[in-house]
């Protein structure tokens, strides 16, 4: 069986990869800088991608119009499951954030092959990898998320309930809420991470127009300003707070908490 990941360089495509591998399964680890060359915008990358494979894993990209010719191309070559990231309450918010997650749900939700959805929280490794991890590094973490309580999940057991869907039957026609144990606040967050680095390292509550400002300013366009607060304006209406207990059904094992990854991640 050869399992094609998409997103391979990425937070959870490297990691599915990584656990895939270590199972004995074959990869085919793409993107366009990946061990397998693939790119959304070049279609002349995707026959090669597919064949001979049964199984996805699906990195939906942001711009969601090449996502259903991707798939039905990949259905024709004979690709039988597909298993798509996604966010959470992406059914209930679809058409405010998050284009290409919708789409790709849409599109594996119609292929004809089977599919599950793997609905994630936003990722504990956000802070040490990627969206958060300058501000972390620089000491103040400015975000329009007030107060609100997020269930931060670790990547850890993103790809392995990924590897477990992937290679098991069972998970058809199923969406999955992959969440952490415990809601907590960014500023609990971050005052895990200041407590087992040692470094000084807020969190400040700003307003959607200052954040907007913010990322305006260091040289982002207005839209993407727009769309990243619209994400944050979601989570401060709760529809990402509620811990999901389908990590400890689909492991076996409760979640890795959020003290757990601090622990690894940042012991100084
Ligand atoms: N961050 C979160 O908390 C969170 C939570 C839930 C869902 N999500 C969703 O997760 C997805 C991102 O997944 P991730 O965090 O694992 O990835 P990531 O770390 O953002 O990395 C993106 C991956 O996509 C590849 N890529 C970028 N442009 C590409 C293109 N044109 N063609 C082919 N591959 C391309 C990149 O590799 P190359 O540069 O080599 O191409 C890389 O492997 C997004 O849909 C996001 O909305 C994120």
């Amino acid at each position: 069986m050869t399992i094609l990941v998409l997103g391979a360089t990425g937070k959870t495509g490297r990691r599915v990869a990584a656990r895939l591998r270590a199972d004995g399964v074959e990869v085919r680890a793409a993107s366009r800088s990946g061990e397998t060359r693939f790119d959304w915008t070049d279609r002349g990358t995707w026959a090669a991608a597919v064949q001979g494979v049964e199984a996805v894993y699906l990195v939906a990209p942001e711009d969601p119009s090449p996502i259903e010719a991707f798939v039905e191309q990949a259905v024709a070559a004979g690709v039988r499951r597909f298993v798509a990231l996604s966010g959470r309450s992406m059914d209930k918010v679809a058409g405010r954030f998050g284009a290409g997650m919708a789409e790709g749900e849409r599109v594996v939700q119609a292929s004809g092959a089977g599919w599950t959805l793997l609905r994630a929280n936003n990722f504990a490794q956000n802070f040490s990898e990627d969206v958060w991890h300058e501000a972390v590094l620089s000491g103040r973490l400015e975000l329009p998320a007030g107060d609100v309580r997020e269930p931060f999940v670790d990547l850890e057991d993103v790809a392995e309930v990924a590897a477990k869907v992937l290679t098991s039957s069972g998970h058809e026609g199923r969406a999955y809420d992959l969440s952490g144990p415990e809601s907590i606040t960014f500023s609990e967050a971050v005052e895990t991470i200041a407590k087992v680095s040692g470094r000084a390292v807020s969190y400040v509550a700003v307003t959607p127009a200052e954040y907007r400002s913010m990322i305006v300013d260091s040289g982002w366009p207005a839209e993407v300003a727009d769309e990243l607060n619209e994400l944050y304006a979601i989570m401060r209406e709760g529809y990402l707070t509620t811990p999901s207990s389908d990590i400890e059904s689909l492991l076996g094992r409760p979640a890795g908490s959020f003290t757990a990854y601090v622990e690894r991640t940042w012991a100084g």
